[in-house]
């Protein structure tokens, strides 16, 4: 089955040609970022123009990447919830014109839940089931439990910021280029996470939530002098050197991030963990998550950061699973920009 992936939840035009939710024939993505640097962050509605403009394109790009034409695809998956809604709109008009116009089925996909089944594209194979996933993105930081790929439970998730959103907001502080993560990531390997420690927050040992925004917080008032606001460090240099605060911060996320995905590890008996979203591309995060993982004896299943970061491949993954058991939405398909929570246990 030939599926045709589509997403723009948020500042990422793409779209992508998987074949029976494993083989990857394409993966266009067309960045923003450059439209939204200046402004430090995503303005929704020039995402959403960029949209209109990056799809025909990038879906005849990935087509013809695949060496396919649209007689050839079997149906239409498209990220409908969360997101920014007004680009989530864009990504499924476009998926409902070639879905009727095609006469093809389509398919409305969690854009979480895609994070999480982008490991299906993983080099090594898929994950075990059951097992953990951690979803770390720029508005996410959710652990889950999923019995098998279709099922999942939320274990625990970040009660202020997401840990991408957190990277960002320090990357600003530092007056480091958006988006911040690949930012404090590139700054952090010429420094010294010793020269400036951050506290390791944790909303309990009783739970598997998770904290950011005090660390966050420390590093301002750290780095910049106590009860210093936002905006006025903005304007002023940090007392210590950037590195190591890129590198002291970028070691506390990853700690508590690896120390939490292994409580929920041990709580679970599961074998595998899934690792997904923007902040899975980092490479701190990948090596001690590996590294924590293997003296335990189990496995942690990554994709490529190309297929970490927001992408149509996983979509289209996503999409087939619920394709091939013959389930398909109508046209009346809605946008959600929240997500729709899943049970917490
Ligand atoms: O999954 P994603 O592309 O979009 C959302 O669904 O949010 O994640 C974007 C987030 C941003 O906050 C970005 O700063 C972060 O992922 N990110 C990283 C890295 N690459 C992207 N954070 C840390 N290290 C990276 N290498
Ligand atoms: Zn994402």
């Amino acid at each position: 089955m030939i599926v045709l992936g589509i997403d723009s939840s948020c500042d990422e035009t793409s779209a992508a040609i998987v074949r029976d939710g494993r083989e990857c024939l394409a993966n266009v993505v067309a960045s923003q970022t450059e439209l939204h640097a200046r402004f430090g962050g995503v303005v929704p509605e020039i995402a959403c123009r960029a949209h209109l403009e990056n799809f025909p394109w990038t879906i005849h790009e990935a087509l013809q990447r695949a060496e396919l034409t649209l007689d050839e695809v079997d149906g239409v998956a498209v990220t409908n919830r969360p997101g920014l809604v007004n680009a989530l709109l864009v990504g499924v008009a476009a998926a409902k014109g070639i879905a009727f116009g095609r006469g093809l089925p389509l398919v409305g996909v969690d854009h979480i839940v895609a994070h999480i089944h982008a490991s299906f594209l993983a080099e090594g194979g898929p994950p075990k089931f059951p097992c953990v996933a951690l979803v770390v993105s720029g508005g996410h930081t959710s652990l889950y439990h999923l019995p098998t790929p279709t099922e999942h439970r939320l274990l625990g998730a970040t009660r202020d910021d997401a840990a991408g959103e957190a990277f960002d907001k320090v990357a600003r502080l530092l007056r480091l280029p958006y988006p911040g993560g690949p930012s404090i990531e590139a700054a952090a390997r010429d420094g010294d996470p010793k020269g400036f420690p951050v506290p390791r927050t944790s909303p309990g040992k009783d739970n598997l939530d998770f904290s950011f925004s005090g660390m966050k917080t420390a590093v301002l008032y750290k780095a910049f002098g106590q009860d210093m606001r936002p905006k006025d460090a903005k304007q002023i240099e940090p007392r210590v050197p950037v590195a190591d605060v890129a590198a002291g911060f970028q070691r506390a996320v990853v700690d508590v991030l690896v120390k939490t995905t292994l409580r929920a590890v041990e709580q679970t008996g599961v074998s595998d963990i899934v690792l997904g979203g923007g902040v899975a591309a980092n490479t701190l995060l990948r090596e001690r998550m590996r590294a924590a993982a293997e003296r335990r004896g189990v496995r942690v299943v990554v994709p490529d950061k190309v297929l970490c970061t927001d992408n149509a491949a996983m979509v289209a993954v996503s999409g087939w699973f619920r394709l091939v058991a013959g389930e398909s939405d109508g046209l009346d398909l809605d946008c959600h920009g929240r997500p729709v929570r899943a049970a917490r246990v």
